[in-house]
């Protein structure tokens, strides 16, 4: 039915409020123990996705599994195997740290020792121990927003789902922010994390989904962590037939592509700037209205991935 592999596939993925369509035909995958970044400006469906995936929000059409489980038909199942940040705090000024992540720590069905046991590794997560019987309207935001990173760790969750989490951070929040996810990558836990900030990604995510206007219009895998990479990189950029002159012309006119040339399954740059200027390319195709998938040509693994999806063969 769905690869075993993939920890979250999401299949031709719509959400609509009324008539308005904020997700389009989406669709992708992500594999175990990896970290995918949703990227693309605001309002252009990130968030709508996330809540998708964390069974709050019915899609209008299209299907979607984590671990397996049927978003919208296992939700409970998969409640229980999600840590969720959304993009917002609740109001909860009046707990303590303590209590606010008992009260969450119950809702994920914790108690007894394994509720005291995950509240006390949280908090030792996000180095928050001194303020453990603090209220957390006594907290500077940057203390709030990685308690709220707490409360989606405290049962031990297999898929972490983050919307914006570095948004209100200050830059070493965010460092070690990213130091703690890393952690959690290797020690397996899938991470999907959006932004629209791509660089507050870059050094956490190995695949980067980009979104604009709802619809997905551009997958890119980045080497593991090897932003030291500065020789030239030929990339294949993957488009359909119709779009192939289009982005030649494109691609002619960046300025870090040093050469370019169509061939079968699309058009083939080579890239001076390393990762850096990977990333500025993706941007400049957002801009242009380009759709493409950015598989690096080595990574063979990484490219079969994108062309199922941009075949939509899913399976
Ligand atoms: N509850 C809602 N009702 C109506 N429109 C919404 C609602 N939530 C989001 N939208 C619209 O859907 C689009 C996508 O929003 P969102 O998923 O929040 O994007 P992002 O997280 O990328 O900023 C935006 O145009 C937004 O205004
Ligand atoms: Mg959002």
């Amino acid at each position: 039915m769905h690869s075993g592999e993939a920890v979250v596939d999401v299949r031709n993925l719509c959400v609509a409020y009324g008539t308005f369509e904020a997700v389009k035909d989406v669709s992708f995958t992500v594999a175990r123990g990896s970290a995918f970044g949703l990227v693309g400006p605001n309002g252009a469906g990130k968030t709508s996705t996330l809540k998708v995936l964390a069974g709050l929000l019915r899609p209008s059409g299209g299907v979607a599994f984590v671990q397996g489980h049927d978003v919208v038909r296992e939700r409970n199942d998969v409640v229980r195997n999600i840590g969720y940040m959304a993009d917002f705090f609740g109001v909860y000024d009046y707990l303590t740290v303590r209590e606010y992540l008992a009260f969450f720590g119950g809702m994920y069905g914790l108690t007894g020792g394994a509720l005291e046991t995950g509240i006390r590794e949280a908090i030792g997560m996000v180095a928050l121990e001194t303020k453990r019987d603090a209220r957390i309207a006594t907290l500077s935001r940057g203390m709030k927003q990685r308690l709220y990173l707490a409360r989606a760790l405290v049962h031990r969750p297999a898929v972490l789902i983050l919307d914006e989490p570095a948004s209100g951070m200050d830059p070493r929040g965010r460092d070690e922010m990213v130091r703690l996810l890393k952690t959690m990558i290797e020690g397996g836990t899938t991470i999907m994390i959006s932004s629209h900030i791509l660089d507050e990604l870059r050094d956490l995510c190995t695949v980067f989904g980009v979104m604009e206007a709802g619809r997905l219009v551009g997958v890119h895998g980045l080497h593991d962590g090897d932003a030291s990479i500065t020789a030239d990189v030929r990339y294949l950029l993957s488009t359909s037939v119709a779009e192939r002159e289009r982005a030649f012309s494109w691609a002619r006119t960046v300025a870090t592509v040093t050469q370019a040339e169509v061939v079968p399954d699309g058009v083939c740059v080579t890239l001076a700037g390393g990762d850096d200027a990977a990333c500025a390319l993706v941007r400049s195709a957002v801009e242009a209205g380009i759709r493409i998938s950015l598989p690096r040509a080595t990574a063979s693994d990484l490219k079969d991935m994108f062309l199922r999806m941009t075949k939509g063969e899913l399976s």
